[in-house]
């Protein structure tokens, strides 16, 4: 069984890509289940009703965030009442929403978790801890973690204590894709991060010329969507939905 990963998708162009492209790419890998992170798909940051049916539209099966999650108005209504929308499931108890969520594909279970990470990042609960306690309370081996998280030491850390607990560990929040995706020993897909969905000649995703002004010049500007043409960037992980194992994990970049 195959698992098309897609990392932050960002903005009106990350998703108009994924409303014209997304069934293409799934056919072309073989996609059974899509998962999309989408914690940048509104045009000022975060994720609302709207981008939120898009993505869904486009194809996606589940979309996970990360720290952006509650940027948008009516984020209580959006996360409490959609099953398939995750956030980060280390926020403290009393927010909305969900951090896993299960769903069936071809007879097998198949369970997401959201989670962020804690380092150079807010103080939210420990990923680790929370993580060992969600996974607990599942009832099936076929587990797939977007870890949202900056510190790449972090990410991998955490892979390494999930090894040979869920199918994959897939790190998301940088926006650019990293070349060092492996099986780990006991069987769990890992990348550090899987990338970014919007416009390619950007910086993750933002205009040039506001990021130079923000970071060249500390002008204190507000981000812009770059515009010009869009490329997505992913992973998709072949696993054994009887053991939870991976078989493989590849990644993809589409333009
Ligand atoms: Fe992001
Ligand atoms: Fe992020």
């Amino acid at each position: 069984m195959k698992l098309l990963f897609i990392g932050d998708t960002v903005g009106r162009n990350g998703c108009d890509y994924l409303f014209y492209n997304l069934r293409k790419i799934k056919e072309k890998h073989g996609a059974d289940i899509t998962v999309i992170n989408g914690e940048n798909a509104h045009e000022h940051n975060g994720i609302d009703e709207k981008t939120a049916e898009t993505i869904f539209n486009a194809g996606a099966d589940i979309i996970t965030t990360g720290n952006h999650c509650f940027r948008q108005k009516g984020f209580n209504n959006l996360f409490e009442h959609t099953a398939n929308l995750l956030r980060p499931a280390n926020f403290p108890d009393g927010n909305p929403g969900r951090g896993v969520c299960t769903i069936n594909v071809n007879g097998f279970k198949i369970a997401v978790i959201n989670m962020l990470g804690t380092v150079f990042m807010s103080p939210l609960d420990n990923p680790f801890t929370t993580a060992e306690r969600i996974i607990k309370t599942l009832d099936t081996k076929n587990i797939f973690i977007d870890f949202h998280a900056e510190a790449t030491a972090e990410k991998k850390t955490f892979a390494f204590t999930q090894d040979g607990l869920v199918t994959a560990v897939i790190g998301t929040h940088t926006h650019v894709q990293t070349a060092d995706e492996q099986i780990l020993p006991n069987g769990t897909a890992y990348i550090t991060d899987a990338g970014m969905c919007g416009t390619e000649n950007s910086v993750l995703g933002m205009d040039i010329k506001t990021s130079v002004q923000k970071i060249r010049y500390h002008t204190p500007v507000s981000y812009a969507e770059a515009q010009g043409t869009s490329f997505c960037n992913g992973v998709i992980i072949d696993f054994n939905p009887e053991t939870g194992k991976a078989k493989s994990i590849k990644r993809i970049v589409e333009h």
